[in-house]
């Protein structure tokens, strides 16, 4: 850690000291959260291609946070807006070719490495999606915050790729992959296209691992 952030850090510490203490009130809720912010700013720097402006939220992670703490679910009019705004900004793939090879997608889907201070720009990620999801039954290791995808293709009756009846659910799991907002405003899950963190074609292995008949997820 740099001097700087400790000294800020200190003195940000000791701001809030003094408040509790000179006082008869504690700090609001939002002072507390203005408090935090500082704390988690002043606690990071920029190194590499990690950068401090993740720590800054979006109007949408700032509105899901508010329902989440105060355990109401988020006004469905406000729900609906954040959903628009981020289906709005969904790159769908030249030609309307979406399924590319699955073996490639498993490596991928299997892979959370990336984004580091230590990656280079440019330089390919993985999708991390086992972290949170059950998808090729042979793979053990798998977190439970998602639902289980294993089968995801065939339960949803894609027989055929190109079968117009393939075509809905086809856009559907593209636009969830590339940002999981469009269709649940309080997504817990990384927005893999509209963040960078997946390039078109790695999306297009990771589709033909959940979608293609033939891939051991359909099996
Ligand atoms: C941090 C956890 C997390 C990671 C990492 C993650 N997901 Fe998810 N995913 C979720 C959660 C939670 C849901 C269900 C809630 C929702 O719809 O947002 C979900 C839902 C989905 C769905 C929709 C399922 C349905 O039945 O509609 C798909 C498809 C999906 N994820 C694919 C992926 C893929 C592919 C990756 C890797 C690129 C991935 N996820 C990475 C947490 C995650």
């Amino acid at each position: 850690m740099k001097k700087q952030s400790k000294l800020l850090i200190a003195s940000t510490l000791a701001a809030s000291a003094a408040l509790l203490v000179g006082c008869s009130t504690l700090p609001s809720s939002a002072e507390l959260d203005k408090m935090t912010a500082e704390v988690a700013k002043a606690s990071f720097r920029d190194q590499g291609i990690a950068k401090t402006d993740r720590l800054v939220q979006d109007a949408a992670n700032r509105e899901c946070m508010v329902a989440d703490v105060s355990g109401k679910p988020l006004d469905e009019k406000l729900a609906k807006q954040i959903e628009a705004a981020n289906l709005a900004t969904i790159k769908w793939p030249a030609g309307g070719y979406y399924i590319g090879d699955w073996k490639q997608g498993e490596k991928i889907a299997q892979n959370g490495r990336g984004m580091t201070w230590s990656d280079k720009a440019g330089s390919a990620n993985g999708g991390n999606c086992y972290n949170c999801h059950q998808i090729d039954k042979k793979e053990i290791s798998y977190g439970t915050l998602g639902p289980s995808l294993y089968n995801y293709g065939k339960i949803r009756g894609v027989k055929n790729l190109y079968a117009p009846e393939s075509a809905a659910v086809i856009q559907y799991t593209w636009g969830k992959i590339y940002n999981s907002r469009a269709y649940n405003a309080c997504s817990q899950m990384p927005r893999a296209g509209h963040m960078g963190v997946l390039k078109e074609d790695q999306m297009k292995h990771i589709m033909a691992l959940l979608l293609d008949p033939d891939s051991p997820v359909n099996k």
